[in-house]
Parts: C-alpha cells; structure tokens; sequence
C-alpha cells in the first residue's frame, strides 16, 4: 500500500508522522500553514475552513469548504485541499503574492479586524466564489434597488450568504463581509482552480494507516468495508466525521479501528425510481440539496435549518441516523416522509421503516457490523408540508424541539398525517395520537385548534439547558397552529 499522502497547496505531504487521530487543522498548522486557525475545535465557528476538490454536482469537480477541525487528515489521504495561503496567486519572482480576488475584496471593504476568522472566512467565499452556475442559477436575485430588501441572503453577484452561516467573526461586524461577499466577481478563464473544475477530482484511496495502536481505514468497495465490519464490529464508522471529530477533540475519544465510508461508490448513489427516492447514506447533505434541487420540498426546508453549509459539506443522512441522537434534525423530516433505512451487512439487506429503527436512548436495530446503506423516501409525496425547527439562533444551532410535518388533503380532508418529533423523547418519534387527531377530519382552525393539545401532549420532553420541558410542549402545540396558518390559503379545497 502507497504511503498516505495528501496534496496541500499543490505539494504533496506525507501524513506521517500524525497518528490516525490527527484533525486535518493539526496537520497543516504542525506543517507551517497556520493561517487555519482553531476557534471551537468542535464545528461552530468556520475558523479552520479549508477547501478540498470534491466529485462536482455540474462540473467535475467542486472546491468544496469544510472544517478541518473536524476531519482526520487520514480521512484525506490522496486528495486535495487548498488552505488560505495557498489561495494566493505566486507574484513574479521576488515580488509577493497577489491576494486572491475574494482575499482582496475581504481586505479593501474591511471585512477582517484582529483577521483570526478571515482565513476560514476567506476559504468558506472562495468556494461560494467556485460554486458552477452562481451568477446564472435560477435562485432569487439580490436587486440593486437598495429599497428592496425582500431577498437578503443572496448578492446581486448571486453569491449565497448561506455559505458563510458556519463562520463566525466577533469583531469586524457582519455587514463589511457580506459587502465583499457580494462584491466578488467570477473566476477569470485562467484562473487555476476554476480550471481544475473541469477534470475529475482525485480518485478515492484505499488507505490503510496505522499508528500509536490505531488505526484509519478506508476500503475500495462496500463488499470489503462489510466483511472489514464483520471483522471488527468494535470499529467507529465515520462518513463527515462531524460527529466523530467533537468526540476526538471534546471528549478525547479514540478509537482502536476507524473506518471510513464517505468515499464508497456504492452509497453515494442518488435514484428516483417511479415509487421511491433512494439515497446514498454517504452523500453529503449539500449533494443530496443540489442534487434534489428542491424536487423533495420538506428536505428543501430542512437543508438551510441543519446546521450551517461547512457542517452539510461534510454530515450525511447515514451519520445523522447512525449517532441515533434524540435531536438529530433529519429524523422527524425522514420519519413525516415515512422514509425506510437500508442495512447492510456482510450476509445481505433489510429493510426497516425508521419509524421502527429508534429503540431508545441513542440506540436502534442496527446490528454491530451493519451499515445504514441508503434511505428510501416513498412516492408521491404529500403535498402539505412543513418542518419548524425551534432553536435558540435561527442557523447554525442545535434544535430544542424540531416537528416536520406531511400531509395529504383533499376536499379540505386530512387523509393521511405523518408527523415527526425531535427533541421530546429518548428518540425520534413519530406522533402518532396527533396523526389520528387530524385524518379524516376538515383542515380547519378548529381542527388544528383540537388537536393542538394532543400534539403538546405527545412525547416525554425533558428540562435542560436548551428549554424547559413545558416550553418544549408549548412550541409543539404552537407547530401546529402555524401550520395551519401557513397553509390554509395553499391548501386544495
Ligand atoms: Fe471552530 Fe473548526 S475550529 S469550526
Ligand atoms: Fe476578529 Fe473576525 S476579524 S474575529
């Protein structure tokens, strides 16, 4: 097996000497490239953000930013990264680097002060700055009419301020970097990395690397990774690694055998089929928003609310359901669409509906050397939905209580409600007394009214430093009424 190895800045860099444990930001700062920075070595703040070349959705490539804080560098080997520094053009021999078009608009707007967030800040717009189609996509424009402020998340460059909602800064002010933001033009032909888009992106590595008693592996197929899991069933599986790497960083965890699936053809396929939508349990979640493009509209609503664009770069919807934690975001939108998991092990696959697959406290049917392969998501979809995320910031937080809902309504009749729960049980639940509470009874305000205090009732919810159990109660009967608020004038009659 090839020694471990990763091109930074173009120069290729043995990961050696680190052990297997090794974030990518240790890695780069221990190599001199200390303009990645660690702020909260735990996902919140952007300040290590780095770009990697990733499989593109309509180039071949994406530059594609990340938290380094959160990544082995094992977890990279034999692929691309591009940090702050090596955004910079070469100037001509004796003469200093240009600054890279986004570093320059950052610099002359004054978006960076005592500068610790800039690096991350920088990276995180350069690829928003890379992003294919950005001025051209059909989202809703930034006019230039200053008197019209109805879309402020999105320049007039179409640059999309959600790409920054996982930096944050505590001295320059917001509004000096959403200036730069939407100053930025678009990569000039011969600009390297917008070029490097047009070729594949590193092929993923079998990386076997073992170090200080543990060890990162990564197969080249999903029949390996299974017979590897049956073999260790003790091993932590990783896709993102932004569960994981708080464990790592926080917790001191460590592992004596980690296994890497992010990479696996077989579960980054995305299909709709004529009865279901099944997708990839190791596609991030930026790919499965790209690649949905709005077409499944209750995870359109959930993707902006789930942490912040670094987080989706890297988390999946098999590690969101594999850490089987009560306040996962995606659960109560996968349980409202009546999703199923795909297990699979070394013998085979089954099936099972997640409403089944939660069996307490961070604990569910998954078998040791079982994979989460894939989620299917039924079809037709209800056409009413919703998902109310209640959290203490509106981006870039962990939920107090999360409900999605899915309804089918016709003839102003509820026929059919799924409704999914976060934040008020050991697990995710669906709401089952609240689901028969509305089928078969008119969508009216004294339906929604009625079953309002069944929906409150629903769950075990629990006093902690996010909210008290009665608030948690509180806002879900209030989910309800502002469904039926939200929905009363799209709803068929
Ligand atoms: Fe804060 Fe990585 S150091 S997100
Ligand atoms: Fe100081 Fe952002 S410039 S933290």
């Amino acid at each position: 097996m090839v020694a471990a190895r990763i091109t930074v800045n173009g120069k290729n860099t043995p990961i050696a000497p680190s052990t297997p444990h090794t974030t990518m930001l240790d890695f780069l700062r221990e190599r001199g490239l200390t303009g990645t920075k660690e702020g909260c070595a735990e996902g919140e703040c952007g300040a290590c953000s780095v770009l990697v070349a990733r499989p593109g959705v309509s180039k071949p490539t994406d530059w594609v930013a990340v938290n380094a804080c959160l990544v082995p560098a094992a977890a990279l080997d034999g692929q691309e990264v591009i940090t702050s520094e090596g955004l910079a053009v070469p100037g001509a021999p004796g003469t200093p680097p240009e600054l890279h078009p986004v570093q320059e608009e950052m610099a002359v707007r004054g978006g960076s002060q005592c500068g610790y967030c800039t690096p991350g800040f920088i990276c995180s717009m350069a690829a928003e700055y890379y992003r294919p189609n950005r001025c051209t996509h059909a989202e809703p424009a930034h006019t230039a009419d200053p008197a019209d402020d109805s879309d402020t998340e999105h320049g007039p460059n179409g640059f999309d301020l959600h790409a920054l909602s996982g930096n944050l800064c505590r001295c320059t002010g917001y509004r000096p970097i959403r200036d730069a933001a939407f100053a930025v033009g678009t990569p000039a032909g011969e600009d390297p990395l917008a070029q490097r888009r047009e070729q594949s992106p590193p092929a993923p590595v079998a990386t076997e690397y073992t170090r200080d008693g543990s060890a990162f592996l990564r197969k080249s197929t999903l029949a390996e990774t299974l017979q590897l899991l049956r073999e260790r069933p003790d091993a932590v599986v990783v896709a993102g690694s932004t569960d994981f790497g708080v464990e790592v960083n926080i917790r001191s965890r460590r592992a004596g055998c980690v296994v890497a699936v992010d990479r696996l053809a077989e579960m980054r396929e995305l299909r709709v089929e004529s009865d279901r939508i099944e997708i990839g349990a190791a596609l991030t979640l930026t790919e499965i928003e790209r690649r949905l493009d709005g077409s499944v509209p209750l995870l359109a609503e959930l993707f902006p609310q789930f942490a912040s664009r670094l987080i989706r770069n890297g988390a999946t919807l098999g590690g969101n359901l594999g850490t089987g934690s009560p306040i996962g975001d995606s659960p109560p939108v996968l349980l409202a669409l009546d999703a199923s998991v795909v297990l699979a092990d070394a013998e085979g696959e089954r099936e099972v509906p997640l409403a089944d697959y939660f069996t307490g406290y961070r604990q569910s049917v998954r078998r040791p050397g079982e994979l989460i392969r894939a989620v299917r998501v039924p079809l037709p979809l209800s056409p009413v939905v919703a998902f109310h995320k209640i959290a203490k910031r509106r981006f870039d937080d962990i939920s107090s209580v999360a409900v999605a809902f899915a309804l089918d309504i016709e003839g102003g009749i509820v026929r059919k409600a799924r409704i999914g729960l976060g934040g008020v049980a050991a697990t995710p639940i669906r709401s089952l007394a609240t689901e028969a509470a509305l089928e078969g009874k008119p969508w009216t305000a004294e339906t929604a009214e009625a079953a309002a205090p069944v929906l409150r009732a629903e769950g075990t919810p629990m006093n902690d430093h996010r909210a008290s159990a009665d608030y948690r109660s509180a806002m879900l009967g209030q989910s309800l009424l502002k469904l039926w608020a939200q929905t009363t004038e799209a709803v068929p009659s």
